[in-house]
C-alpha cells in the first residue's frame, strides 16, 4: 500500500471574481494531485473558499448583499473555475460551513492554553486582513486619502502567544522537516524568525466586525479570519475525530502565493505545534502573476477571466502555459502575444506534429497497423524530481526535450525513404519506435494536460491507429483584442 498523500491550495477571499492568480495556484496543487494519484497513492486534493472577515464583509455590502447570500453566490464562481479547469479536488471547504464553524469552535478551546485578553493598539490592513506589526506598516498607507489606506485600530481583543514558538519553528525549518521551496522563500521565514515573532491578535469586537465565527464563551468577539481560515485544513478533515484526519494530516505540500507566505510558514505552524500537531512537510510558494507586464488591479481593470483565454484556445493551451511559462519558482508574465507563440510553437509545431506525423505515416505506409510497441526507454527520473520539487515548469522542460528529441528521430530515420526502399521490418521498427515515445510523453503529460495525454493514448489503443477527428492543436486565427 502506497503512503497517503495530501495537498491543499489556499482558499481565495471572496470578494471578487476568480482571476488568473488563482487558477495559477490550482493549476499547480492539480498537477501535484494528479501526479500522486498516477503513481498509486491515496490522494486527498483540498481546496475551498474564505468567506468571513472585513473584506468580504464590504463586498458584500457594496453589492447590497447580506454577506452570507454573496457569500453563496461567489463561491460558485471559485467551483465554476475548478470545473473549468479540470482540477481534480476532492474536497471544497467554505469557511461558512457548519461543520468548520463547529470544530473552529473546538479548536478555539484546545489553543486557550496560549490565548489571552489584551489591547490591539496598531494599524490593520483590509486587503491583506493583516494586523500589522509594530515597525512593518508601510507609511504611505497610513494616510487616510492612499487607496489602500490602513485603518488605524484600538481595540480590545485576544491575543494568541505566537511570540513562544518562534523557536520551534525555526527548528523545524533548519532541520527540513518542514521545508519550504523555493529557498528564496525559506530564507525570507528564516529572517523573520530570526527577528522574533511577536503575539497576534486573533478576535474583533463585534461591534466592529459582525462577519465571522463567534468566539466561544464571549459573544462579544469574532474570531480573526486568518484564525479560522488556517484551521480550514484541518476541520475539511474532521480535526479531531474524523478517520481522514488521522490517516491525511500532515499535509504532503501545501501551495499558497508569496503574499501569504508569514501566514503559512509562521502563524499556522505555531497553532499548529500549540495543537500538538505535526507542521506539513512541505509548503510551495508561487510567485505572482502580470498581465502584460502589468500588476492584475481592479482599478486598472486588467485582470482577466480564465475562460476568455480558454474560449479562444482551449483548455489544455491554458494549463500549458501557466505551468510552463510562468516560472514555478518566481513571479510570471501572461501577455495574448507570448501565450500565442507558445501554442503554436511547442504546442502545435512540436507535439502536435510528431503525433500527427506519426499517424499519417502509420496509415500511409501500414494501413493504420501500428505492431508491436516497444517499451518505453527514457529514464525519467528528472522529470519525477522536478514535480517532487514543485518546478513544473522543469518538468515540462524535461518532457519537451522528449518531444524535440522525437521529431528530431524522424527527420533523422526519414520513415518515407525506409518506405520508398521496401524495408518494412526496419519501417514497423521506425514506425512502432515513434509510438512507444508518443504513449510515454502522453504518460508523462498525464498531469499537466489529462486530456490531451488521453487523447493521444486513445489514438494508439489498438491494433490500428484512430483516426484523429481533428489535429490536436490547429492553428487558430485569434483575434488579440
Ligand atoms: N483568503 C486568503 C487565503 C487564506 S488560506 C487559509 C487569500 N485569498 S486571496 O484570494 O487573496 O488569494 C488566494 C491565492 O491567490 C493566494 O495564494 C494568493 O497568493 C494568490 N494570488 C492572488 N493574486 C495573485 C497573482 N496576481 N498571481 C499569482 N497568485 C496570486 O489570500
Amino acid at each position: 500500500m502506497k503512503t497517503n498523500y495530501y495537498i491543499t491550495t489556499s482558499i481565495p477571499y471572496l470578494n471578487g471574481q476568480p482571476h488568473l492568480g488563482h487558477a495559477l495556484e490550482f493549476l499547480m496543487a492539480d498537477v501535484l494531485a494528479r501526479s500522486a494519484r498516477q503513481n498509486g497513492h491515496p490522494t486527498i486534493f483540498s481546496t475551498g473558499t474564505d468567506e468571513h472577515g472585513a473584506k468580504v464583509a464590504q463586498a458584500a455590502a457594496k453589492h447590497k448583499m447580506t454577506p452570507q447570500a454573496y457569500c453563496d453566490h461567489m463561491s460558485l464562481e471559485f467551483k465554476h473555475l475548478l470545473k473549468l479547469l479540470d482540477i481534480s479536488a476532492d474536497r471544497f471547504i467554505r469557511t461558512t460551513d457548519a461543520n468548520h464553524e463547529k470544530r473552529a469552535g473546538l479548536i478555539w478551546k484546545a489553543l486557550s492554553k496560549d490565548i489571552y485578553k489584551g489591547k490591539y493598539a496598531g494599524w490593520y490592513d483590509v486587503k491583506q486582513e493583516e494586523f500589522i506589526p509594530v515597525g512593518k506598516a508601510d507609511p504611505a498607507r497610513m494616510k487616510p486619502d492612499h487607496p489602500q489606506a490602513y485603518q488605524r485600530l484600538e481595540e480590545k481583543n485576544y491575543f494568541f502567544k505566537l511570540s513562544k514558538y518562534t523557536d520551534q519553528i525555526k527548528q523545524a525549518i533548519t532541520s527540513n522537516a518542514f521545508q519550504i521551496y523555493p529557498t528564496t522563500r525559506r530564507n525570507e521565514i528564516l529572517s523573520l524568525l530570526e527577528e522574533g515573532l511577536e503575539d497576534i491578535s486573533i478576535s474583533r469586537p463585534k461591534d466592529q466586525l459582525e462577519w465571522g465565527i463567534t468566539v466561544p464563551g464571549d459573544s462579544t468577539q469574532v474570531m480573526y479570519v486568518w484564525l479560522e481560515a488556517l484551521i480550514n485544513y484541518i476541520t475539511v478533515l474532521n480535526y479531531p475525530e474524523g478517520d481522514d484526519f488521522r490517516h491525511f494530516w500532515p499535509a504532503n505540500v501545501q501551495v499558497v502565493g508569496k503574499d501569504i507566505l508569514r501566514f503559512h510558514g509562521a502563524i499556522w505552524p505555531a497553532m499548529l505545534l500549540a495543537l500538538d500537531l505535526p507542521l506539513p512537510k512541505t509548503l510551495y510558494v508561487h510567485g505572482f502573476i502580470t498581465v502584460e507586464g502589468e500588476t492584475m488591479s481592479k482599478s486598472l481593470g486588467n485582470g482577466i477571466h480564465p475562460k476568455e483565454i480558454i474560449n479562444k484556445y482551449g483548455l489544455d493551451p491554458f494549463r500549458y502555459y501557466f505551468l510552463r511559462h510562468i516560472p514555478s519558482y518566481d513571479d510570471g508574465d501572461f501577455s495574448w502575444q507570448t501565450f500565442d507563440d507558445a501554442y503554436n510553437n511547442e504546442l502545435a509545431n512540436e507535439l502536435g506534429n510528431a503525433v500527427q506525423r506519426t499517424v499519417v505515416m502509420i496509415q500511409k505506409y501500414q494501413d493504420g497497423v501500428i505492431g508491436d510497441i516497444p517499451p518505453a526507454s527514457h529514464d525519467n527520473a528528472a522529470i519525477a524530481k522536478a514535480i517532487e520539487v514543485c518546478k513544473f515548469d522543469r518538468a515540462l522542460d524535461e518532457i519537451w526535450q522528449q518531444v524535440r528529441g522525437l521529431n528530431q528521430y524522424i527527420d533523422e530515420e526519414k520513415p518515407w525513404e525506409i518506405a520508398g526502399s521496401g524495408d518494412k521490418t526496419h519501417l514497423q521498427e521506425v514506425l512502432s519506435y515513434q509510438v512507444s515515445c508518443l504513449i510515454e510523453i502522453a504518460d508523462l503529460l498525464v498531469p499537466f494536460l489529462p486530456d490531451t495525454a488521453a487523447k493521444i493514448k486513445a489514438i494508439f489503443s489498438g491494433e490500428t491507429v484512430k483516426p484523429m477527428a481533428t489535429t490536436l492543436f490547429p492553428k487558430l486565427e485569434v483575434a488579440k483584442d
